[in-house]
């Protein structure tokens, strides 16, 4: 049977590097599991005075985290930590206060930067908030994808086969993560 994947981007920007790696991984990954990109810029930013009355986005965007059987992301790292677009994203699911919509799920995390560090500090960051919000973090292999500016063609698509055997090694790990839950 397959399971739904919440994909979330941590970056809002159209030439995105994580997006494009968003979309490679769902391109090679294999049929069980059915992954779906769910916006995340056009969440409020959290306010828990807005919870007595949430915002359309909100309401929207806690069902699509509860419907799915699992999450996948795609962090940035803007200084040393996660992009505040996907913080606010955990955030707006995990509220409001006793309805944490991601709990008990299993997740996995890709980091990347156009440093050779591959966002390995946000990826433990993004790890830290994850343990509290009970997802199961795939553990191993872990994923951080460095010197992102050379990676792609004008087509946006990857230019090395190294990356793309890695990329779908990667996936195929999650997917057998995924369905031991
Ligand atoms: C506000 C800001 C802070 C950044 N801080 C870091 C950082 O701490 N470490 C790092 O490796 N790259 C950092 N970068 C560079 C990002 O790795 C780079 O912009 C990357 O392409 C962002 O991901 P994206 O292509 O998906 O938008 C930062 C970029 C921005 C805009």
């Amino acid at each position: 049977m397959s399971k739904k994947i919440a994909v979330l981007v941590g970056s809002l920007r159209k030439g995105s590097y994580n997006k494009k790696l968003a979309h490679e991984i769902i391109n090679i990954a294999p049929e069980s599991l059915e992954m779906e990109i769910i916006e995340i810029g056009q969440l409020a930013l959290y306010n828990e005075d807005l919870d007595e009355n949430p915002p359309a986005e909100w309401v929207e965007f806690r069902q699509k985290i509860k419907d799915a059987d699992g999450y996948l992301f795609f962090t940035p790292e803007y200084n040393r930590s996660v992009s505040a677009v996907l913080k606010n994203a955990l955030d707006v699911g995990s509220r409001p206060y006793g309805q944490n919509n991601w709990a008990s799920k299993p997740g996995a995390v890709v980091s990347s930067s156009i440093s050779a560090l591959g966002g390995a500090v946000a990826n433990h960051t993004l790890r830290q908030s994850l343990v509290f919000l009970d997802v199961y973090t795939m553990q191993q292999p872990e994923a951080y994808i460095g010197n992102t500016m050379g990676l792609f063609d004008e087509n946006d698509k990857l230019k090395s086969e190294d990356t793309r055997a890695f990329l779908k090694s990667w996936v195929d790990a999650f997917a057998a993560w995924v369905h031991k839950f």
